[in-house]
């Protein structure tokens, strides 16, 4: 049965409707039915008897006093203490009817797995139910979420909850942020920082309970503690150990788990009519904003969620919808535009949250964030881009890159069921229903088979965990990603001929940062330019959001940015951006002057803070500058920046493309590179982005005999100095690693 949507707007998309998510929650649904006819025959009878007391002692002597009137004139019910607003939405959550019984399995079993729709209150509720226990008596309960946002916005809400002061009973730990005390009990962390803790405290002996939260999103990290945790789970009798998931295929949790107990926690959830579009559309973030105005100017209230790749796509759907709907305020009710994504600052995080105005409509454009790991209350419509943008590795070129590429049909599904959660909902697919049906993957790969695996590998040796091959996996990595993880950490010098972890190795694992980065962190002693590498360091870290770029002032920006170019490249203009906002004493005005996002330099300040005291961690002399900022300097930064990314390194070509030394393959400049001009001869780059072509983004200029004066190991002078296409093979075998 095909149902066409209708079209209002002008330029509206084309939408036909084929199918519809079942109601998987008729029973609950008629139960709510019920209990709110009770809860209304409840009020009416109240009502009828107020009228009747206060009738009946106006009829009566008017000389008595007021206490008398209120005097009940039934027999009194034993009264229970007032429940409290927040007391009445815990409890109207799913699983508060599954308290006792969870508490109770939890209480037999050392694992257990649970399963539950999202919204249910399986992340806000569980802990504060094992807290009202006594579990925090023996230890804290640390809560695992892959996103640094949904740890944040979690655990403030926790803390709400408990009226507590956020960083206080209840906090957060993410990468360059604890917002934790020592009297802590209830953490909620990035899965990367618990992983972290495993080398400080391997049998994790500070916490009573683990709960390992949105284990079906599969991360990387996730993965790793789940292996990490089952091994320390058989030597503590005392821990007890939750793995949360949001979608049904809980059996392999448990299968792993040696059959640890599932429970189910059925969620509300109502129809759901799916709508796809008559043809592919070329560029959805524009069919994505189409779709949004066609939706708020004919269909009824109810706040809009959109799901998109990222940042940049959507600060370019927020745009849009701004200028779109400019100059409409009197026709069509307000839209209150929310973004959503992992790198948003926290004190606009909560603009989300917060109840849309009566009259007004909100849409939130979101990342696969607002998949599972948080819960927007008010959403009847969702588009979605049907995109993801996630990193993927290719073992046979040993090439990392972000990439975006079509969501899987179990992400498709979350998304639609965003829709249905407080009432019947619509879900605008951006493809057709034969690209759902046909080219979408069931489930999504998990991240350990598609990523560089660097970072765990150094961090697993680290822990003394040696024969990776025979790590108990949940589903073990290719082997060639495993080979490559290993032979970059011994090409940085992190391990040895023997694949143990040398001294060096255990210097880079003390950062939380990814292997190329920490080496040169590490070697910026030897080079004496801490203070800058430092810098540097943070200013990538932060991400690509330090340059602001606003449509109607685009040249303005661009000089702006250009005005900041120091010869070397992007990383050397960063250091710049980085010491001239310093020599303003960090001023606001400064960066709204230069087109700088303030708040992206914020985090940069802070990032800069925290490795340098890890630095210190490490015996690396932050103070000792030997070196002043300015020229000279440029040469041993961009030596240091080598010596940790010479991996990372690619020649031009006469085209006037680049092809990388290791593999020839074919790459160019990303055209927000300062240097995409200039086009030097040799190059390092920071990351490869893939969009119509595989970019290199932040790229650095390199002299072409650094490289074997570096690392030799890697690059000989003869390789360098003759055209050869790929580097010949090493001796080492990996395999014995
Ligand atoms: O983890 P799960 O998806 O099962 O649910 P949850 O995150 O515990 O959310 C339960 C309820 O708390 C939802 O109704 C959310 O709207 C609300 N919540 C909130 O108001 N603010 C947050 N930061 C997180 C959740
Ligand atoms: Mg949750």
């Amino acid at each position: 049965k095909i149902k066409k949507y209708e079209l209002l707007y002008e330029n509206a998309i084309d939408f036909v409707q084929l199918e519809v998510i079942k109601e998987l929650g008729k029973k609950q649904i008629k139960k709510q039915k019920k209990m709110k006819e009770r809860e209304k025959k409840k009020k009416r009878e109240k009502k009828k008897k107020k009228h009747r007391s206060s009738s009946s002692s106006s009829s009566s002597s008017s000389s008595q006093s007021e206490e008398v009137v209120n005097k009940p004139q039934y027999p009194m019910e034993p009264q229970k203490p007032q429940k409290s607003a927040m007391q009445i939405v815990k409890e109207g959550l799913p699983i508060y009817k599954f308290r006792n019984q969870l508490l109770q399995l939890i209480r037999d079993n050392k694992v257990i797995v649970m399963v539950g729709e999202t919204g249910s209150g399986k992340t806000t509720q569980l802990a504060q139910y094992l807290h009202e226990l006594g579990y925090t008596r023996t230890g804290k309960i640390g809560c695992t979420q892959p996103r640094r946002v949904a740890a944040m916005s979690v655990a403030s809400r926790v803390a709400l909850e408990m009226g507590v002061k956020l960083g206080h009973e209840v906090g957060y730990s993410i990468r360059f942020e604890d917002c934790c005390n020592e009297n802590t009990i209830i953490k909620y962390m990035t899965d990367g920082m618990l992983l972290r803790e495993f080398m400080i405290d391997p049998l994790l002996t500070s916490y009573s309970v683990l709960i390992i939260d949105e284990a079906h999103e599969r991360t990387l990290h996730t993965d790793i503690l789940l292996s990490l945790i089952k091994d320390i789970s058989r030597a503590r009798d005392d821990l007890k150990v939750v793995i949360s998931s949001a979608t049904l295929d809980a059996q392999k949790f448990s299968q792993y788990f040696d059959d640890a107990p599932i429970i189910q926690i059925p969620g509300r959830r109502y129809q759901v009519d799916i709508y796809y579009t008559q043809q592919p559309e070329g560029n959805y973030v524009e069919a994505a904003v189409v779709t949004v105005l066609q939706i708020h100017v004919t269909q009824g209230v109810g706040d809009i969620l959109v799901f998109l790749t990222g940042q940049d796509e959507i600060e370019d759907a927020e745009e849009m919808l701004k200028t779109r709907t400019k100059g409409f305020s009197k026709k069509i009710p307000e839209l209150i535009i929310c973004p959503v994504y992992a790198a948003l600052p926290s004190e606009q995080q909560v603009k989300i949250f917060e109840p849309t105005p009566k009259g007004c409509r909100k849409v939130v454009l979101a990342t696969n964030i607002a998949e599972t790991s948080i819960t927007i209350d008010n959403i009847i419509y969702v588009v979605d881009c049907g995109f993801v943008k996630q990193t993927s590795f290719s073992p046979s070129t040993g090439i990392e890159s972000l990439q975006v590429v079509p969501c899987s049909k179990a992400n498709a599904n979350q998304r639609a069921g965003r829709a249905g959660r407080i009432a019947p909902g619509k879900c605008f697919r951006l493809y057709t229903a034969w690209s759902y049906n046909n080219e979408l993957e069931e489930s999504p790969i998990p991240e350990i088979q598609r990523t560089n695996l660097g970072n765990v590998v150094l961090l697993l040796k680290t822990m003394g965990i040696n024969n990776l091959v025979n790590f108990d996996y949940m589903d073990p990595p290719p082997h060639e990603m495993l080979l490559r993880a290993l032979e970059q950490l011994y090409s940085l010098g992190a391990l040895n001929n023997d694949g143990e972890l040398t001294k060096l190795g255990r210097r880079m694992a003390e950062f939380p940062l990814d292997p190329m980065l920490s080496k040169m962190l590490v070697t910026s002693e030897h080079f004496k330019c801490v203070e800058q590498i430092i810098t540097i360091c943070s200013m990538l870290s932060v991400g690509n959001t330090i340059f602001y770029r606003p449509k109607e002032k685009q040249v303005h920006a661009d000089t702006a940015k250009k005005n900041f170019y120091r010869p070397g490249g992007d990383h050397m203009t960063l250091l710049n951006v980085y010491n001239q906002w310093k020599d303003c004493n960090y001023s606001k005005e400064f960066c709204y002057e230069s087109f700088i996002q303030f708040k992206a330099m914020k985090r940069a300040q802070d990032i800069k803070e925290q490795l340098s005291s890890l630095c210190e961690r490490v015996e690396i002399d932050v103070k000792d500058q030997s070196l002043s900022i300015y020229e000279d300097s440029s040469i041993n930064i961009r030596k240091c920046i080598t010596s940790g990314f010479f991996y990372n390194s690619a020649k031009k070509q006469k085209s006037g493309t680049y092809r990388t030394l290791k593999n020839s393959h074919e790459i160019q400049i990303h055209p927000s590179s300062l240097v995409f001009q200039e086009k030097p001869e040799w190059v390092i780059y920071h990351e490869l982005v893939q969009t119509s072509k595989e970019y290199m983004r932040n790229v650095c200029e390199i002299k072409p005999e650094w490289l074997y004066e570096i690392a030799p190991h890697y690059f000989s002078e003869d390789f360098i100095k003759s055209n050869q296409k790929t580097l010949p093979k090493t001796k080492v075998d990996y395999n014995k690693f």
